[in-house]
């Protein structure tokens, strides 16, 4: 027997490629979680030179998100987190111009408050939806080298300020505007360093809201039209290297590659370019009213923690902002240079805004190649693939049946199992609080199982036509997937390359005698498959399976379960093959033990908890004064599919809701249903519930006097019956409440909003954002008057007391009247009730309904 080709039977088989099988996956998590050592002195002990501090990042990160909170566009909080940036930027120019007085230096630091009002489209998850801002901020750092020549070609840095409702937002977006002042720090003081471009660092005030803070400095600042291209730095987690998820030109692409350490693939700008992650950032209105390339970057790792209260600075991962500081300051100093490429980005880029090319890292290397290059060389390999298989072609069809059957197996077992799990046993998600990868365990045995019980059903093959028609099919999908110029076809051509080199070396060198295949030829051809397999696994999950938590009442469990099966199969693809390798009865036995494998995991995995404390269930309550009604009720929703809601809304009933209250009931949620318009269209995820609440008899709403109202009123009133049209602004007076929405039906003819509204009859939606005391906005309407004459229309309306959002308002409570008492009580009673698993968002609303 042949060393080279042992005949071992399947246990020896296995345990001799086990080490290839162990060590793939292990180097693939070593470079994924690989971050730098954290630095604490602002100046490096050995060089002497300025360097990014950890320490310092996550100081201001906590100064932001401790000390002054949560920043909700419209607070208090938001307007003190204004006026430290604006402190923070002077203080960086009186620092820069020290420098400058001192050396001499060619530079030159500007500051600029941007603040002003807008109007913008922003439609979202399918839905029309209009924003309208008042008096919104942005601070603006300008470093150049002073010349206008130097200023003409600016890049510019994003991160926002403001955190989103229910959340202190440290790694969303704290940390990343703390990166954004130590890189100015550490340029300034660099000595020697002076500009070639200017780079402009764009403090944006309110991203949470829709991208106001972006929209008004694309449309209104003075230096907009300087702007080449754009790099965004965003948050949706908390953990790991910050990924490159969305890019926009090559020369980027190419200055990204220079980097420490780049995290950046063509899958996930793919992924996140199909939509389906239901998440936008500020590029979106850079692209949009600045028409320049650029990469957006976000911590995604333990996006548990995104938009909840624990977003934190003792939740961020040691190494975190180290790593994002550096990438960020290479970047801006390779795009200052003398020679970088930034000049050439000139707007208009939007007509080939589609980038042909193909990144991602493996291992140490950064590879970068064209849609052009990546044609032919998948096309080489496929026809050297050809070459290579032509004595089972003429049996191929025997080993093309095997390979999709494993295909169709391997996805339909997991997805069974996940019926079961959600419908069957009712214990869906039981794999949510385990972390990202709980979910391997309960679905990888049962993919492969699927996969290899399909190989008792197809017709008997040989081993070496089904080796060979996988690696055909791969090398088939490569290149077909690549000529609809979709990049991530490169995770077959990164599959195929290696099995096809193994192939080449059974074939000359392994084995002796034709049609052979070597024990050694799955070790060297899976090798590379189950690591780039891995790597593409690992930030899938990372991101997939905490959104599954705010994702609404989908079949999470078959989502999860296909996810693994899919990137499962393609990481172990010679599994197939390999179950032809020992015979029917071998392979019946790995059956049977795969299968004891997966009754024995389904049992433990249905005796599991969905939610734990690190990975909460997101709850979504308001108390809802109705102003037209004069009701008051406790809305409740979820946004996961998780078991056990229904029963939780009944205790939070039985607690809290009004003596007559009958038991709640599950609402629908459409369009309308007004009462969620505050989260519109978020509110599609949400099932919700309503709970009516008995007041205190004492109780007078401060909502009800004429000076704290809440008022729609129409001015300017004009009605044109020759035309058929009425004219009129609406005026929204809101003190004390923010986020304030109305919607409407009606036959749009002309607005302030944009120039083509729905030329119909139809639902509208407007969406105010302000800044602290900003409380007025108005609409332009012109709207044609139905046939029967009576052109009044029902305005629903909505919005939040500034001063009654739980946890964020916590320290001046008394002044949240009776939304922030109940709230208190109620929030700690969940707390007992479910063990510290969830995390609520609980807002104060004041709503009605008005005839205009
Ligand atoms: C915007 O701010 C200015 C100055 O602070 C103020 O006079 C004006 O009333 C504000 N606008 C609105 C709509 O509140
Ligand atoms: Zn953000």
């Amino acid at each position: 027997m042949s060393l080279l080709s042992p005949k071992w039977g399947l246990g020896r088989s296995l345990l001799a490629l086990s080490p290839f099988l162990v060590v793939a996956p292990l180097l693939a998590l070593k470079q994924h979680y690989y971050l730098p050592e954290p630095e604490t002195a602002l100046t490096n002990a050995l060089t002497g030179l300025p360097q990014i501090s950890e320490a310092r990042i996550l100081n201001l990160t906590r100064y932001l998100s401790e000390d002054i909170g949560f920043r909700t566009v419209g607070t208090y909080e938001h307007s003190l987190a204004d006026a430290w940036m604006v402190e923070q930027a002077e203080e960086a120019k009186r620092h820069c111009e020290r420098v400058v007085r001192e050396t001499g230096r060619k530079l030159e630091c500007e500051v600029w408050r941007q603040q002003g009002s807008g109007t913008h489209r922003f439609d979202m998850m399918g839905k029309r939806l209009y924003k309208s801002y008042q008096n919104l901020t942005n601070i603006v750092v300008r470093v150049s080298d002073g010349t206008d020549a130097g200023k003409a070609h600016a890049l510019l840095l994003n991160s926002h300020l403001d955190s989103t409702l229910p959340s202190p937002g440290a790694a969303d977006d704290a940390i990343s505007v703390a990166i954004m002042l130590d890189c100015i720090r550490v340029l300034v003081d660099t000595p020697e360093w002076s500009p070639a471009h200017a780079v402009v660092f764009l403090f944006n005030h309110a991203e949470e809201s829709l991208q106001d803070g972006s929209h008004l400095f694309s449309t209104q600042h003075p230096i907009r039209h300087t702007v080449r291209a754009i790099i965004n730095l965003e948050a949706a987690g908390t953990t790991g290297r910050e990924l490159l998820f969305q890019a926009t030109s090559e020369e980027m692409v190419k200055a990204y590659s220079h980097v420490p350490r780049p995290f950046g693939t063509i899958f996930a700008n793919d992924v996140f370019n199909s939509g389906v992650l239901l998440s936008d950032t500020d590029f979106r209105q850079f692209e949009e009213y600045l028409d320049v390339p650029g990469l957006d970057i976000a911590i995604v790792g333990n996006s548990y923690l995104y938009h909840m209260r624990k977003d934190l600075v003792e939740n961020i991962e040691a190494g975190v902002a180290q790593n994002m500081g550096e990438n960020a300051l290479a970047l801006i100093r390779h795009l200052t240079a003398p020679d970088s490429a930034l000049p050439e980005l000139k707007a208009g880029f939007g007509e080939h805004k589609r980038m042909h090319l193909v990144f991602f890292g493996l291992l140490s290397h950064f590879f970068i190649y064209r849609f052009s290059t990546a044609k032919v060389i998948y096309a080489s390999l496929l026809a050297g693939s050809l070459m290579l298989t032509r004595p089972v072609l003429p049996r191929l069809r025997g080993g093309v049946v095997a390979v999709i059957g494993g295909l169709l197996g391997s996805l339909l077992a997991p997805n069974i199992v996940a019926f079961c799990m959600h419908r069957v046993l009712g214990r869906g998600m039981s794999w949510f609080a385990g972390g990202h990868f709980a979910a391997i365990g309960l679905y990888a045995p049962v993919t492969l199982l699927g996969g290899l019980a399909s190989q008792l059903l197809v017709p008997a093959t040989d081993e070496k036509t089904v080796f060979s028609a996988l690696l055909l099919l791969q090398a088939t999908a490569a290149l077909v997937i690549q000529l609809l110029n979709v990049g991530s076809a490169a995770a077959f051509f990164i599959a195929g390359l290696p099995i096809f080199s193994a192939l080449l070396l059974n074939d000359v060198a392994l084995t002796t005698r034709k049609g052979e295949i070597s024990l050694w030829t799955y070790g060297l051809g899976q090798f590379l498959p189950l690591m780039t397999g891995t790597l593409i696994m690992i930030p899938t999950l990372e991101v997939f399976v905490p959104l599954t938590g705010r994702l609404g009442d989908v079949p999470a469990d078959n989502i999860v379960g296909t996810l693994i099966a899919v990137l499962g199969s393609q990481a172990l693809p010679l599994a197939i093959p390999f179950a032809h390798r020992f015979g029917r009865k071998s392979l019946q036995t790995l059956v049977i033990v795969l299968s004891a494998v997966t009754v024995v995991n389904m049992a433990i995995y249905a005796r599991k908890n969905a939610f734990d404390d690190m990975h909460q269930k997101r709850l979504f309550v308001l108390h809802l004064e109705n102003v037209t009604t004069h009701e008051h009720h406790l809305h409740i929703a979820a946004a996961d599919g998780a078991p056990g809601f229904h029963d939780l809304v009944k205790d939070i009933s039985t607690e809290f809701g009004g003596v007559l209250a009958p038991v709640p009931t599950a609402l629908v949620m459409d369009d309308y249903n007004s009462d969620w318009d505050s989260l519109y269209p978020f509110s599609a995820f949400l099932s919700p519930y309503k709970i009516e609440l008995s007041m205190d008899t004492g109780y007078t709403s401060p909502w009800l006097a004429r000076e704290t109202s809440f008022l729609l009123v129409a001015v300017n009133d004009r009605t044109d019956l020759a035309a058929g049209t009425r004219s009129f602004t609406l005026q929204v007076h809101h003190p004390g409440l923010i986020w304030t929405v109305i919607a409407f039906d009606a036959h749009v003819l002309e607005w302030n909003l944009d120039n083509n509204p729905p030329p119909e009859h139809a639902r509208h939606w407007v969406k105010e954002a302000s800044f602290y005391k900003s409380d007025t906005w108005t609409l332009d309407l012109v709207v044609q008057v139905p046939e029967d004459g009576n052109s009044t229309i029902l305005f629903n309306f909505i919005g939040l007391q500034e001063k009654a959002m739980w946890p964020a308002k916590q320290a001046v409570k008394a002044q949240g009247g009776p939304a922030m008492e109940l709230f208190e009580r109620l929030d700690a009673w969940l707390d007992v009730r479910t063990g510290g698993t969830v995390d609520a968002l609980l807002l104060g609303c004041v709503a009605g309904t008005v005839l205009v």
